[in-house]
């Protein structure tokens, strides 16, 4: 492991996960983006390596579908190799399909916390024992204000942000010992493929913005970054309010 700057950007395709990619790239990190989509992670790599200096190849592309969960060990290191090191590790794939107020279906409920939650786990997992060897590194999770209390609408979605969350903790409290910093996003309502056709929702920031947020948090934060901070105000009166209250609003 020689090389400084080097990161894997889990879910680049779009959203979130590509504008940070493209954030790191520009602060002169070398970014795997991993996703399934080939098409439009061989477009944002063609788009990061155009803006590079001379003859460097900022942006490696992995295709992968974070279920196939028993490639990962292999494609992780596998990546690691490619990249020259690794320095950080940051997970963003998520799916929230729509779900109706009496709704429960088990197939979108099993594809949440297998892409959101169980991705997540297999990843970082690997990260964690990489950075714990090296003594260094950053991981860093997207997880989401949904998180923090059991709304109505999206009972699984909200399920996977707070298991993440949960997750993401433990590794920061496991890792603090070996000088590797974990650090959890809550995003509010961001602009992008997942919030398509839900309207105009409070406080919504476009994806470059989020990922130059993250970007940011990967290089700095060292706990609970949300995303943008004022989120931090709301999310705080939200976990006060008495749940037989919270159960009467649409939060
Ligand atoms: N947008 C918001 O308002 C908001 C708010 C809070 C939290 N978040 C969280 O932010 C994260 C990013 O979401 P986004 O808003 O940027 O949505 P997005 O544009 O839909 O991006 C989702 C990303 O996840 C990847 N992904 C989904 N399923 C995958 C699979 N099976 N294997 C590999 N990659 C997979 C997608 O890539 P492929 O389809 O190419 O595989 C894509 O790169 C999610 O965790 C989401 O829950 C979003």
């Amino acid at each position: 492991m020689i090389r400084d700057k080097c990161a894997i950007v889990v879910g680049a395709s779009s959203g979130i996960g590509e504008a940070a990619a493209v954030q790191l790239a520009r602060r002169g990190y070398r970014v795997a983006l991993v996703a399934r989509r080939e098409h439009e992670l061989r477009k944002i790599a063609e788009r990061i390596n155009s803006r590079s200096p001379a003859g460097e190849e900022r942006a490696l592309v992995f295709a992968h579908d974070v279920t196939h969960f028993n490639e990962v060990p292999e494609l992780f290191d596998r990546i690691a190799q490619s990249l020259g090191g690794l320095t950080l590790v940051v997970y963003a794939a998520g799916v929230m399909p729509r779900v109706e107020p009496e709704e429960y279906d088990f197939s979108k409920d099993l594809k949440m916390v297998e892409v959101n939650l169980l991705g997540m786990i297999v990843w970082l997992n690997e990260a964690a024992q990489l950075f714990t060897r090296l003594q260094a590194g950053t991981i860093v999770g997207i997880g989401s204000i949904a998180g923090d209390r059991g709304r109505k609408g999206q009972p699984v979605y909200n399920t996977s942000k707070g298991a993440q969350a949960i997750y993401l903790e433990t590794l920061r409290n496991r890792l603090a010992k070996h000088n590797v910093r974990v650090v959890t996003i809550k995003p509010g309502y961001i602009d992008t493929l997942m919030t398509r056709g839900m309207g105009n929702l409070l406080w919504m920031i476009s994806a470059e913005e989020a990922g130059r947020l993250v970007a940011n948090a990967a290089e700095t934060a060292r706990a609970t970054v949300y995303v943008p901070a004022r989120w931090r105000i709301v999310a705080w009166l939200l976990v006060h309010i008495p749940s037989f209250i919270f159960r009467r609003l649409d939060a």
